[in-house]
Formats: C-alpha cells, structure tokens, sequence
C-alpha cells in the first residue's frame, strides 16, 4: 500500500539535530564484525530497513547479532567461518547489502539465494558477478539480476581487477572476497570511491595498501587470509541524510539549523563543496575523529545560491545526493550542469529520469543532455504538484524538501520507502520547523 505525503511551504528552520548512522559504514561495521573473531560492539548503528537486511543477513550465516544497552554486539564467527543460511537470503531494497554479502559468501564453502524487492529485482548485479566469478564464485547461470543463486568456495583465486565506474560497492564486494583468498587482491578504481571498507579493515586489523595514481585512479589491496578482530566503533552521522536537512535549510528563507557529528569524509563531501561553490553559508565546526573517520558539526544559514557546473569527477563523492542537490539548484539564480551522470540510471530508481520528471512537475526548467542534468534556476519554485518517487526514498526525501521552500505544497506519491534509509526524516525535519500534512 503506498503512503502520499505533502510538504507545505514552510516558516523558517532552525535548531540542533543529529541525523542518524551512516548507511555505508553501518552495513560494513556489522559485515566485518560478522567476519571477526570476537565480539564486535557497533554504537551509532543505522537502524533503518536496509541495514536490518544486513544485519539478518549476517545472522542467517551464523553471527549472532543482539541489542545491548544501546549499542549493538555482535559475535563474529572469523573469516570463512559462517555457515550457509537455510532460507534465502533476502535484501529488501538494498543495492549496497546485496553486492557487499555475494562477495562475503563468494569465500565460503556455501550456496546462497540472494533475493529483493522490485525495485532491487532490476539492478545490475553482473558489475559485482563478473570479478567474483573471476575469484571463483559459481552461479547457476549467466543471471544478471536478483533472485540468485550463488555458490562460494573455500578456494578463491586472489585478482587484479580494473573497475570500469567507480562503484565503492563493487569495490567493496571484491575486496570482501579478497580477505578469504591466499595473496593479495587488488582493485584499481578509475576515481577514488567512498573509502570505508579501506578504513575499516584496518580498524579491524586487516592489511590494506591504498596507491594514488597521478591520473586520479586509486589502486587498494587487500592481504588475504586475513584474521580479523572484533573491536568498538562508533558510526558517525550520515552526510546522504544530513544533505536534505542541509538543503532545506539552505531554500527555507532566514533558517539557521545545527546538524551534530556528520562524517566528513573526503570520499563522501562532494555536496558540501558544490553548496560552497553555489554561495551556500555551511561552516564546518569543531571538526574532530570518530574511529578512522572525520567527523563534524555543521551550522547551515539560508543562502542566495548561482548556479555552476558540477564536474563528472565530483560524481563519486557525491553520488547520493543528486537529486537534493537538483532541488536546490531550483531555488538558485541561474544554470547549474551537473556532469557525468550515468550511474544515476542504476540506483535504487532511474534517478536522473525521476529527478528531471519532478522538477518538470514541479515549474523548474531543466533537461536531460547525455548523461548530464542541467537546472535552470529561477530564485523560486511554483511547486503544487504529484511527483513520482518510484520506490526510492531520496526522490521521496529531496522533494519532500522541494515542497517546503516551493510556492505551492509539492505531494509525493509514497514515503515508504524513506524507512530504508532515514525513518525519522520526517519527525527530525519537524522538530526543524518543516511541515508535512
Ligand atoms: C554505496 C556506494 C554507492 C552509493 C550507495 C552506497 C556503498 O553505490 O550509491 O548508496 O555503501 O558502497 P555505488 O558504489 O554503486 O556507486
């Protein structure tokens, strides 16, 4: 059943808010403790629809996954130490917890049935396949796609694989399937990916080597037969969820908002730095680590915004934030470009057709050139309409945020599928000073 929910021209948006657990550590952070020996203790942890796939995923191989005293604890069971689940193994809406788990299970002596929902059901798996079967994964056919069914083995072949997109999931699945083979595994990635598995198998004390090339690839390996140990880790807040809040209160007239303990690493500011360049007043305070990760707060004023070209290798570092990111454009004076966008076909919906569909509902200009998305921003958004989120929760997310700096309320057909990401997006951005109805 879908749930439409409208967002109303707001007042101004002020105050402190924490948003919740980076998605991309929290699935890493239960996948390694899952791999460690020991017990693992996770604070912080997204709780949200796609890392609680994660988290049954990892428990249905034989890691004990429990709640205690607000942080989560996990027993790990060492690598190549789960055991084959007896039920599919069944990943929701999540790209991320799919591509990660084949490469998890690519190193055991296993078979596994991977399944997810429509949305999940229409990704390309084949990018993260292909090297896995490299490395010695069986599948029972050439599929491309969920439902799978996948063998794993005990006896995985170490690899040297070029990426061809920089995909941090892809990435991340080969050299998950690295710890288990003898030698050394290695990805080269066209332009460096978010860096999280890197950081983490070293917290967890796997040896990792990272090269930057003076081309801008980055080649990252990853010592096999690794033995991993469980250790403490807090999970900072999630930038991809910060941006709507960020966003909001860039469009919403005389806000002034607080967001505490967002990660901010390099391979994930991309937004923060185009909001810079566009004339956004974002000021990164107290700038501290938490584990292997930077981590800071940001104070965020209503801004007068222009437009500018965002260059296709920014893409990596801000891969997740388009959408938001085309809203705001709306609200500037002026085109923005934004580069090299094809990977935004592949995402939870086909994001750069779905982005251009609720801008043209919702009075911007804009168009489709290649793999570019171009705003044409007017200073203002009419607003008062449907749009469209084709089960993926940032569409719904970012023009949710549209509506509450637009003239009119903007409708979305259904906020179901925020739970997968943030499910306190809308009580958080309420005790802002955002209305829904
Ligand atoms: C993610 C990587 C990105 C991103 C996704 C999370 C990750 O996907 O879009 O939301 O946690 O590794 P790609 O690696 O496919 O670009």
């Amino acid at each position: 059943m879908t749930k439409p929910l409208t967002a109303a021209p707001s007042r101004s948006l002020s105050g402190r808010a924490r948003v919740p657990g980076d998605k991309s550590i929290s699935h890493r952070a239960l996948i390694l403790g899952a791999l460690a020996t020991g017990r693992t203790r996770i604070t912080g942890l997204l709780e949200a629809d796609d890392v609680v796939a994660t988290a049954r995923a990892v428990a249905a191989l034989g890691a004990e996954v429990r709640r205690d005293n607000g942080a989560i604890e996990i027993k790990g069971q060492g690598v190549g130490g789960l055991h084959g689940p007896r039920g599919a193994l069944d990943f929701g809406n999540s790209g991320t917890g799919a591509r990660l788990m084949l490469g998890v299970v690519a190193g055991h002596d296993m078979e596994a049935r991977f399944t997810g929902d429509a949305s999940l059901s229409k990704r390309p798996m084949g990018r993260v396949l292909k090297p896995l079967r490299r490395m010695g994964l069986a599948t029972e056919d050439e599929a491309q796609t969920l439902p799978l069914v996948v063998r794993g083995t005990p006896d995985l072949i170490p690899i040297v694989y070029e990426l061809p997109v920089a995909s941090a999931q892809v990435k991340s699945a080969v050299l998950l399937a690295g710890l288990h083979a003898p030698g050394r595994t290695t990805v080269i990635e066209p332009m460096a990916s978010r860096d999280h598995t890197e950081r983490m198998f070293t917290h967890f004390g796997a040896e990792v080597t990272v090269k930057d090339e003076a081309d801008g690839r980055r080649a990252v390996s990853v010592r096999g037969d690794a033995e991993l140990r469980g250790v403490s880790l807090a999970v900072p807040g999630d930038p991809s969820s910060a941006a709507f809040a960020i966003a909001a209160a860039l469009i919403c007239p005389r806000s002034e908002i607080m967001l505490e303990g967002v990660l901010m690493n390099p391979t994930r500011t991309g937004f923060i730095e185009t909001l810079r360049d566009m004339g956004a007043g974002i000021e990164l305070v107290d700038l501290r680590h938490e584990g292997r990760e930077p981590v800071g707060d940001l104070k965020v004023t209503a801004s007068a915004l222009r437009g500018v070209t965002v260059p296709a290798a920014r893409a990596p570092s801000m891969i997740d934030e388009y959408p938001v990111l085309a809203v705001v454009a709306a609200f500037a004076e002026g085109e923005t470009r934004m580069e090299g966008l094809s990977e935004l076909r592949v995402k939870e919906s086909d994001r750069l057709g779905a982005t251009a569909a609720g801008l043209a509902a919702c009075g911007v200009e804009g168009r489709i050139e290649d793999d570019d998305l171009i705003v044409v921003g007017k200073g203002a958004v009419p607003g008062g309409a449907m749009v469209e989120t084709h089960m993926d929760h940032r569409i719904a997310m970012a023009f949710l945020v549209l509506g509450l700096g637009a003239g009119q309320p903007v409708t979305v057909d259904d906020v179901a599928m925020i739970a997968t990401s943030f499910p306190d997006f809308v009580p958080l951005m309420t005790k802002l000073g955002a209305e829904f109805k």
